[in-house]
């Protein structure tokens, strides 16, 4: 694909392709660079298939509740360092990690906050990852939930993931969930 400079700001068609080389004045606060980087035209858009393992129970959880003292109410957090893999089976290929926190952000629902980083360790994008701030509302059977950012090969991504629980123990609250992500990207 043909990459070329252009000299105006196209608010939906840029590219940082050289942020790491551009040496940044250390006298500016800020400085307009768009002269100085490569843009390329079009984006991308990639679909990401897998699944999430957020584990609660047992000697090794991969969800820790750091407030509230019921399994789910209203405030309860968890923060999370969950296997993300390429088969629904937990000792499936580990592709990620989805890293980050959720709440219980409802009074009278079980919807929950989700902050979270989904970094990736497998396939092209080893090293990049998105961040997914929305409402996951879990007993829905598709929760959509937009991606606002990225690193990597997802700097200046944006989309939405659907989640669907493939399996859920309400005593423990162990789960296995299946993500669909559309994420634009250059
Ligand atoms: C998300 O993960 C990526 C890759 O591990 C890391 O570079 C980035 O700093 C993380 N972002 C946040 C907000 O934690
Ligand atoms: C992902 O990237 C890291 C760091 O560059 C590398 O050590 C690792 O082997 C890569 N993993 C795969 C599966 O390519």
């Amino acid at each position: 694909m043909a990459s070329f400079f252009i000299y105006t700001i196209s608010i939906s068609y840029l590219l940082i392709m050289l942020p790491m080389f551009i040496c940044i004045s250390d006298q500016a606060f800020s400085e307009d660079i768009s002269e100085a980087i490569a843009m390329k035209r079009m984006m991308k858009t990639s679909h990401l298939h897998f699944y999430f393992h957020d584990i609660v129970s047992g000697k090794n959880p991969s969800a820790m509740k750091v407030i509230g003292t019921e399994i789910m109410s209203f405030g309860t957090t968890f923060i999370i360092d969950d296997a993300l893999t390429e088969g629904q089976e937990p000792t499936s290929k580990i592709v990620g990690r989805a890293q980050g926190l959720y709440a219980v952000a409802a009074q009278n629902d079980l919807a929950l906050l989700m902050v979270i980083n989904y970094s990736f360790t497998d396939g092209k994008f080893n090293g990049s990852s998105i961040s997914i701030l929305g409402r996951n509302h879990v007993f829905d059977d598709i929760r959509e939930m937009p991606i606002v950012g990225g690193t990597g090969l997802f700097r200046f991504a944006r989309g939405y993931a659907l989640a669907h629980t493939i399996w859920f123990d309400i005593k423990t609250g162990d789960a296995t969930v299946e993500y669909n992500v559309f994420v634009q990207h250059f």
